[in-house]
């Protein structure tokens, strides 16, 4: 794993025209598949899954999910046994490149009714998977939990710079949380979905899931900032708009972007730049949360 990730600042006449400073912190470069927050929200799972010596390591997601990707890789290098509860039961192993993937690296896939998969917080539910797998570890989907915003908290550690702002995509707003309790600076989140209002209740959520006390809880809410505009449609949606602008900004930077998450945070930033959202002399943070593995070629 390449850590600490690099930090780049990124050079453009519109930055210095507006008197501002935009970084990338690129944990992109952490690793091809177990990139960006995916090995953030797993790095302490696998700690608790060794400590307390669990038989494997149980997981959900679609897919196209990064997670299960990334599970998959973490799974087959640090000698963990993985299950992945898959949505949709006509699906199978050669479905798509990311089931392929974590097939290969040795994960086994349970393909699952989706009537039976929106089951998948439900504490009885654990235990029947319990009984089926024996003694699991069980992550929720996408990572996260407690362990995966300890690991999001940690990315500000990293940061050498001074910051005032930093962003981030969101799809379920735990890297976001992460962000807040990692530093004193105004998180922004992008979302990547359509109708993302209900990213502030899970902020909300897992605050108090941290355990703080509600006056902590609520100075470090309201350093948060939601934008919803910036969703191409839904999510995994995109359209010639953000195609280009993609196509652009990695020509400009030689910075590869996708176009379910990274696209559309970067696309979200520059907008909020041109639109003079940042007061002189800020000093901003884009975080690249990876997801390189499901970028499609233009
Ligand atoms: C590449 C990438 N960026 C951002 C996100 C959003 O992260 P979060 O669910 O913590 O908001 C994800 C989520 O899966 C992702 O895969």
């Amino acid at each position: 794993m390449n850590l600490p990730s690099p930090l780049q600042e990124l050079n453009s006449e519109l930055f210095t025209k507006k008197n501002i400073r935009v970084y990338i912190k690129r944990d992109d470069l952490i690793d091809p598949v177990v990139s960006g927050n995916k090995w953030r929200k797993l790095k302490y799972n696998i700690e608790k899954f060794k400590s307390e010596k669990y038989d494997k390591l149980l997981t959900f997601g679609g897919a196209f999910s990064n997670h299960i990707a990334a599970t998959a890789r973490v799974g087959k290098e640090l000698a963990v046994p993985t299950i992945g509860i898959i949505r949709g039961e006509e699906l199978n192993i050669d479905s798509n490149h990311t089931i392929r993937q974590a097939a290969k690296d040795g994960m086994q896939l349970v393909f699952t009714k989706r009537e039976e998969y929106t089951l998948r917080e439900e504490k009885y539910y654990h235990e029947e998977l319990r009984r089926r797998h024996g003694h699991l570890l069980i992550v929720p989907e996408g990572g996260s939990n407690y362990q995966g915003l300890i690991g999001c908290q940690e990315i500000c550690k990293e940061i050498e710079v001074d910051f005032d702002y930093i962003i981030t995509a969101c799809g379920t707003a735990t890297t976001a949380t992460g962000l807040l309790l990692g530093s004193n600076a105004e998180v922004i989140g992008v979302s990547a979905l359509k109708g993302g209002d209900f990213l502030k209740e899970n902020v909300k959520k897992y605050l108090q899931e941290f355990g703080l006390i509600e006056q902590d809880s609520v100075e470090l809410y309201n350093r948060f900032q939601l934008k919803t505009d910036y969703h191409f449609g839904g999510y995994a949606k995109y359209n010639e708009i953000l195609q280009i602008f993609i196509q652009e900004f990695e020509e400009q930077h030689d910075i590869p972007l996708e176009q379910v998450y990274t696209g559309k945070m970067m696309f979200g930033l520059m907008d909020l730049i041109k639109h003079e959202y940042f007061p002189k002399d800020s000093n901003i943070v884009a975080l690249h949360t990876g997801g390189l593995q499901g970028k499609i070629e233009f």
